[in-house]
């Protein structure tokens, strides 16, 4: 199977998804976007926003047009070299952060998603995501962010990095030397050239319905 028909099964299973409060107040399950043939990096965020559960696009608000520029001026392709996700498919009410249940519930279709992307790197946007995979909670974005590290899931281990989330940097506008601004212009630029430097594309993954279904 091409990656899209089974990230769809994953997506539909989604979409009826009634296992935590979240899907009670949801307008759309914001389940993904970008080109699942042809993306190479996984970027993860933290959860929906009011634009991005009014539209099911994550990322299309205010720090995903700052996000969209940034990519822009690395020269990475939002639509052709990256698929973004989030750890909890569904918004969380008041923007307020997923708790430890709803990212727990919301966790198999994440790593399903990952299973059949089998991409070259995971980029955790933001201390959510990056603590969701990261064993030690007290894990600091900005001790760790533009490190190569390896993270594990399902059984395989995948070549990683955290950025900045975007909101931090709306938070944030200096472009100083040092400053937050010029570090994701870094990050974005460390990850062009390191993962997207050549044309190879990446196989489909293994995908476990049973385990993604459960
Ligand atoms: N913030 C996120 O982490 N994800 C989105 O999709 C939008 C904003």
């Amino acid at each position: 199977m091409i990656k899209k028909e089974c990230l769809d099964i994953v997506q539909s299973k989604c979409e009826s998804c009634q296992d935590c409060v979240l899907g009670k107040t949801r307008n759309n399950v914001v389940f993904s976007d970008g080109n699942p043939e042809t993306a190479r990096i996984v970027l993860i965020g933290e959860a929906p926003g009011e634009t991005e559960d009014e539209t099911g696009k994550p990322f299309v608000g205010r720090a995903g047009k700052l996000l969209n520029q940034f990519l822009e001026e690395a020269g990475i392709s939002r639509q052709e070299d990256l698929y973004i996700i989030n750890t909890v498919k569904c918004r969380p009410p008041e923007n307020r952060v997923p708790t430890d249940v709803e990212k727990a519930l919301c966790e198999r279709y994440m790593t399903a998603q990952i299973d059949i992307m089998n991409p070259k790197a995971i980029i955790f946007c933001g201390a959510t995501s990056l603590k969701s995979f990261w064993g030690d909670k007290k894990v600091q974005i900005s001790k760790v962010r533009g490190n190569w590290f390896s993270v594990n899931v399902n059984g395989k281990e995948y070549k990683a990095m955290a950025i900045f989330h975007p909101s931090y940097l709306l938070r944030n506008h200096s472009m100083e030397e040092g400053s937050p601004r010029r570090l994701m212009q870094h990050d974005l630029s460390v990850i062009k050239a390191e993962i997207l430097g050549d044309k190879q594309v990446c196989s489909t993954g293994s995908f476990n319905q049973e385990l993604a279904m459960v």
